[in-house]
């Protein structure tokens, strides 16, 4: 089997390529078949002066979807998509397809979530998953290289890991089980007999908000390293960021691109990555500096707005006399425009409750999206907030020597209003203290005490975060909402396809 992404190699030659067809349009005594195979996009030209008159039939017939096996020869050519074409000499109709329903006009989004299994196929949604297969190799490769071991946590469990109120519960031979939270718990476990592991897996939560960064079914990696601290654990949160981020751009400059993705933002995530206490970044949102930066940033995007209005009105008019070609052009900017027009809009009604919660924020609270969104609105990076209030952190988390109310944990914020992307922080290693927590989380002991042997037979010092797949996936391609991120996304209120 030949691919579309090995042409390169078959220039000058007759080969046959089997997919899909993406597209087709015609010109006269032409047609053009778009065709698609998985590992991407290929022009066949069909020319009726060159072909039988079966051939020319059937390829007249073809329809968006059609499977095909295509045979022609392999011209090299910059301005097609994918940089060739195939002359076609062949053509064979694997199966027909009629009234596809996804066709290249836009779709609302809950016309495409109902279709998701076909979703799949289009550009875009292609391109991110082709992102994330690589997130996911490069974090094995990170990992695997420094030594660690991957290791499964199990799914079922009998207690909750990051609190009760978003756990999901199962009858499980007439006992109650719940999915697991997190694979952290058993992590540690496995970290005492191998020193560094790391989890891979599916975590479950019931999250009832409907946000674009909540999923009710999200794959977690989890390392977890005996005899690391809180400033190990946060080094090597950061090294494993930019291991992913080196590698997608080595690799799927492609794909980002059609994503739209501003590659350059992603090229800058090579400085170090800032690291701010809690108590430094309820600070700065509390300050009069954040409050004038929120009203400058008003005042910009009410002027954005105001050029963007003016250009599309110009487009507008221009549009009537416009050549075909041009039309196309218009078309694609005023897009654009709407899109952006839709982000500003948002923004202007945003900005206003983002100032407020700001100005109130205040030692003890937790931060919420938009406070994320304001901690790292200047940074190029994503930034590190560590040492939050014991109170708001899970009871597992070891709280700091020198001040009982703070928790030693550490959320790294990616950059572009993205939020948390890592949670993590150094665990409680002693057993009286641990159980005190149980007791002041109001969590029984019993289903904890495998986790509490582990205080009791050999406990040392250790650490570990985990990083949701899903939000770093929606971050690197600047996808928008984390339903698109994930092959069959599962969120409140959706469970099909
Ligand atoms: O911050 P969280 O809750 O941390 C833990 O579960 C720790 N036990 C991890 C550890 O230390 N081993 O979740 C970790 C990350 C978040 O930063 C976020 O990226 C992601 O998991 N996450 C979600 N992603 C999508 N949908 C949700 N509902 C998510 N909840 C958390
Ligand atoms: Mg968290």
């Amino acid at each position: 089997m030949l691919y579309i992404n090995q042409l390169a190699d078959v220039v000058g030659k007759e080969v046959t390529l089997k997919g899909w067809v993406y597209n087709i349009r015609s010109s006269k005594k032409l047609l053009f078949v778009l065709l698609r195979d998985g590992t991407g996009l290929c022009q066949s030209i069909i020319s009726q002066e060159d072909v039988s008159e079966e051939l020319w039939e059937q390829a007249s017939g073809l329809q968006q979807e059609c499977a095909v096996e295509i045979t022609g020869i392999v011209n090299a050519d910059e301005r097609s998509v994918g940089g060739h074409e195939l002359h076609v000499t062949g053509l064979k109709v694997i199966s027909v397809t009629e009234n596809y329903p996804i066709t290249p006009k836009e779709h609302g989004i809950e016309f495409l979530m109902e279709h998701r299994h076909l979703w799949l196929r289009s550009r875009k949604q292609w391109a991110a998953m082709r992102v994330r297969n690589t997130i996911i190799y490069s974090i094995h490769r990170f990992f695997q290289e420094k030594g660690f071991i991957q290791m499964d946590a199990p799914v079922f469990t009998g207690n909750a890991a990051e609190g009760t109120t978003n756990l999901f519960e199962t009858d499980y031979f007439d006992r109650k089980a719940y999915l697991t939270q997190s694979g952290q718990l058993y992590g540690e476990a496995m970290a005492m007999a191998h020193g560094k592991i790391y989890t891979f897996g599916p975590t479950f939560r019931a999250e009832k908000s409907k946000t674009r960064r909540h999923l009710t079914e999200f794959w977690m990696i989890e390392p977890e390293m005996a005899f690391y601290d809180l400033a190990m654990n946060m080094d090597l949160a950061e090294e494993m960021i930019r291991h992913i981020i080196t590698d997608v751009l080595e690799q799927n400059k492609p794909e980002l691109e059609i994503l739209e993705r501003d590659i350059e933002r992603l090229e800058k995530v090579k400085a170090p990555f800032p690291r701010i206490s809690y108590t430094e970044a309820v600070e700065r949102l509390a300050s009069e500096d954040m409050q004038k930066k929120l009203d400058a940033m008003m005042q910009e995007r009410h002027d954005e707005k105001v050029l963007l209005q003016k250009e599309k009105e110009e487009l507008d008019s221009e549009f009537g006399q416009a050549k075909k070609g041009r039309k196309f052009q218009i078309d694609r900017r005023r897009g654009q425009i709407n899109a952006r027009m839709e982000q500003i809009d948002e923004d202007l009604r945003n900005i206003p409750v983002w100032k407020k919660s700001a100005q109130e924020k205040k030692w003890g609270d937790d931060f919420g999206g938009s406070d994320e969104t304001l901690l790292t609105m200047e940074e190029e990076t994503p930034v590190m907030v560590y040492g939050y209030p014991a109170e708001i952190k899970a009871f597992y988390m070891k709280r700091d020597p020198e001040n009982d109310k703070v928790a030693l944990g550490v959320d790294m914020l990616a950059p572009e209003g993205y939020g948390e992307i890592i949670g993590g922080g150094q665990r409680e290693e002693d057993l009286d203290t641990l159980m005190q927590r149980l007791k002041e989380h109001d969590l029984p002991e019993e289903p904890f005490r495998w986790y509490l042997d582990l205080r009791r037979y050999g406990s040392v010092p250790h650490s570990g975060f985990g990083l949701g797949l899903e939000r770093t996936v929606a971050w690197i391609c600047g996808l928008k909402h984390v339903r698109e991120t994930i092959p069959f996304p599962r969120m409140m209120g959706r469970i099909y396809p």
